[in-house]
């Protein structure tokens, strides 16, 4: 199978909808998580600008984070790094310089931070109707895993089955639940699992595959009959909500990974195309989903106020990871030229109250069954 045909085609920015109806209907059971009433109880990614600057939880302290404690987990594992030194950060070793992004603790902190972003986000680990699948639930793959966090949180959740999970890097810890383990693979290969999965997950990919209609290709071959594709990202560009980011050197700074990331074979601009790749490899019932995470607390709501502060440490902890090996390599960029410019864009993001320009996230949830 040829797996080019719709990769290449030009894409307008994804905007915000106006409303978005949030997927988990209120009789639905939270299992993973006990959510504050304003998150079950509102829209997800109604972003209106909140204009009320009385309001206390506008202000820019951690308050918001400090709420949600409960959902903090990131842990300060002293292993061995199975990492390359390079722009001070490490990277993967096996198929060295084909992720652009670290795998330092810095960066496992930062992706166990962006999971519970995401478990806030989506309120639960998966959206897909999975718990009442026809022939049940047994095999689970999460490829590209990560720190093996939303694997590990799964095979807690759902003690019989078992969840493997793969990357390029070993860095997801020690100690797991029996019924999860994990692999070096380059989901990029191709795939020789000796089972077939029933549910098949990869969250916040948009940044690693050369080919992503290649990967879920791969997906589909793995999959039993009526088994699920589940993808969860984040698509890049992030946005402005509306005029205030025009001249900033946020918007700068995003067409600049946009291009760095191009000229290194990848395009950051895939996760929209994610639906029309599932109905391309034959998956049917397919739905998507669109979130917004405001990157800091200038929207509406309490929601949107505890999203954006996590949205806001999640992308200023990202921003020497998305940054240095795309525009120093993909660009040619000095360091000392990137450090420069991504103070402005820290000073951009860190904009609050009536200085904010009303950045955002726009995110994806995507899945489908295979016939
Ligand atoms: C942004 S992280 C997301 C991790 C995890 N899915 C999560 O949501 O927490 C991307 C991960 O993909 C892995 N990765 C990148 N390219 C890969 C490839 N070709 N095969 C396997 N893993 C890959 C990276 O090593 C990294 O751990």
């Amino acid at each position: 199978m040829a797996f080019t045909s719709s990769e290449d085609n030009d894409l307008a920015l994804a905007t915000p909808p106006d409303k978005i109806q949030h997927p988990i209907s209120g009789d639905k059971e939270i299992k993973e998580y006990s959510l504050p009433s304003y998150f079950t109880s509102l829209s997800v990614a109604d972003l209106k600008v909140d204009s009320d600057l009385s309001e206390t939880d506008n202000s820019n302290s951690d308050s918001a984070i400090e709420t949600s404690d409960d959902f903090v987990t990131v842990s300060a594992r002293s292993r061995q790094f199975d990492g390359l030194e390079g722009n001070a950060r490490t990277y993967h070793r096996f198929k060295e310089g084909k992720y652009h992004l670290p795998n330092d603790e810095i960066e496992k902190s930062r992706l166990d931070l962006q999971h519970h972003l995401c478990c806030l986000a989506f309120e639960s680990h998966y959206l897909a109707p999975i718990e009442n699948l026809n022939g049940g639930l047994h095999n689970v793959l999460d490829f590209a895993t990560g720190t093996g966090i939303w694997a590990i949180e799964f095979a807690a959740q759902f003690p019989d089955v078992v969840v493997v999970g793969t990357d390029l890097s070993p860095i997801q810890p020690e100690h797991v639940p029996v019924n999860c383990h994990f692999e070096v693979e380059d989901a990029e290969d191709t795939w020789n699992f000796a089972q077939k999965f029933d549910y098949i997950h990869g969250r916040m990919l948009v940044t690693c595959f050369q080919s992503h209609l290649k990967v879920f290709g791969s997906a589909f071959d793995a999959l039993r009959s009526g088994g699920y594709i589940e993808l969860q990202d984040a698509s890049f560009p992030f946005l402005g909500a509306d005029d205030r980011w025009n001249g900033s050197a946020f918007q700068h700074w995003m067409k600049l990974l946009m291009d760095g990331s191009k000229a290194l074979g990848k395009d950051w601009n895939r996760v929209p195309r994610y639906k029309g790749y599932l109905e391309e490899l034959g998956f049917v019932d397919i739905v998507e989903r669109r979130f917004n995470c405001p990157l800091g607390t200038w929207a509406k709501g309490k929601k949107n106020k505890v999203l954006g502060t996590w949205g806001r440490e999640n992308i200023l902890s990202g921003l020497g990871a998305l940054s240095m090996m795309v525009l120093t390599r993909g660009l040619g960029m000095t360091v000392a030229e990137i450090e420069l410019l991504l103070v402005d864009v820290r000073n951009d993001i860190n904009k609050d109250g009536e200085q904010s320009i009303h950045l955002y996230a726009p995110m994806f949830v995507v899945y489908g069954r295979k016939p």
